[in-house]
């Protein structure tokens, strides 16, 4: 079969992640990008992509493309997922899916009247301690779980020190972003916790801010799950994080034993990267394929999302994690403003996205 034929449609700093995924991918092709700055699109055109456009719509008309990557901003999400729906394409989008639930559904409907598959990009069920703790939870290595715990916090819209690019405006700005933490972070998180175990309900939320950001830097919220898990989730912006460590943690307090992702992760990750590029040598040596993603970690989670998408697409087959799948994450975070109401940085978030529908 020939390549599926890939537009990427921003070319910033996820967007070279998923370029450089595809260059591991067998069956995929980055074949087209556009981005509005100029060294970004230089950028893309340096690591392999034959044509950049300045403006997506103009790829989707000139190019004949199997499926487009949505690495925009969210407040983009809609517009640029609905058109190249439109122009027959399958979509894979960033997280958060869109900004609003209604923003959400449009994509979904639109997917569904063009007849091509939408996914999104929640890619900390792919990180690799979180598929070994799904791995046993599955094998009732624990029982049931009464209890969980989920974490995610970074820095946010702040890079890690020493700072050398300058912030993207659309991070400082909510109604580009559709929220704070909790719509950046914890849709990542919900969506871990509903694959372990079925349906969430929000039932509690609360948001607050140590920083004057113009959305949450702090969000708790608890969920009740179909499994009759009860789970924390708790997302955060106020952290330096410097890769390759970051900062989460997954917890689960089953009826036998704990769980805990911490265990399953490595202690030291320059070791092991070293580790790994050593037994990619070895690999290559023996005449096998090297695990490409592996020495940096994190990257393995965001190759494993994609190629999950166009493996998918490829077989003519649901994207595992789909476009509404992207739509319940966000609209348990509208849930969780809407219980934590009464906030003074919920109310300030609530009022920006609602301005903007
Ligand atoms: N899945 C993950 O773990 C993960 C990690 C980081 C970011 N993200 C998500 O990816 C998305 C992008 O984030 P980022 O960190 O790559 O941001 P970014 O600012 O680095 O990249 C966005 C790119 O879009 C380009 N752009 C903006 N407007 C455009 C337009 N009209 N036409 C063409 N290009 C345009 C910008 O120039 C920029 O290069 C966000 O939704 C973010 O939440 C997801």
């Amino acid at each position: 079969m020939d390549d599926l034929r890939v537009g990427l449609l921003g070319a910033g700093n996820i967007g070279t992640v998923h370029l450089q995924s595809t260059r591991g991918i067998d069956g995929a092709t980055v074949v087209a990008a556009a981005d509005v700055v100029p060294e970004n699109r230089t950028r893309a055109e340096k690591q392999g992509v034959e044509r950049t456009y300045e403006d997506y719509t103009d790829l989707l008309a000139e190019e004949d493309i199997d499926a487009a990557i949505v690495a925009l901003p969210p407040f983009l999400h809609a517009e640029a997922a609905t058109a190249a729906a439109e122009a027959g394409c399958h979509v894979f989008v960033e997280k958060p899916f869109a900004r609003t639930a209604e923003e959400g559904q449009g994509m979904v409907d639109a997917a569904d009247e063009a007849g091509v598959s939408i996914g999104v990009d929640h890619t900390i069920r792919y990180q690799p301690e979180v598929q070994k703790l799904k791995e046993l939870y599955d094998a009732g290595r624990v029982g049931h779980v009464p209890l969980a715990s989920i974490a995610r916090i970074n820095n946010g819209p702040f890079s890690a020190p020493p700072a050398r690019e300058p912030i993207s405006g659309w991070m400082l700005d909510p109604d580009a972003t559709g929220g704070g933490a909790l719509m950046d972070l914890g849709v990542h998180l919900f969506d871990v916790l509903e694959w372990f175990f079925g349906d969430l309900t929000v039932e509690y939320a609360h948001v607050d801010a140590s920083m004057d950001l113009p959305f949450e830097d702090s969000a708790l919220v608890v969920v009740s799950t179909e499994a009759g898990t009860q789970a924390t989730v708790s997302a955060g912006f106020f952290q330096w994080e410097t890769p390759p460590d970051i900062t989460g943690y997954f917890r689960l307090e089953g009826v036998a034993d704990t769980l805990r992702s911490e265990d399953h992760m490595p202690g030291q990750f320059m070791a092991h990267a070293a580790k790994s590029a050593l037994e990619n040598v070895a690999k290559r040596a023996r005449g096998q394929e090297p695990a490409y993603f592996k020495p940096t970690y994190y990257y393995q989670a965001h190759y494993r999302a994609l190629k999950d998408f166009l493996d998918a697409v490829a077989a003519g087959e649901e994207p595992p994690v789909n476009g509404a799948a992207g739509l319940r994450m966000v609209e348990h975070v509208e849930t969780a403003y809407e219980m934590a109401e009464g906030t003074a940085v919920a109310d300030r978030v609530g009022a920006n996205v609602e301005a903007d529908r």
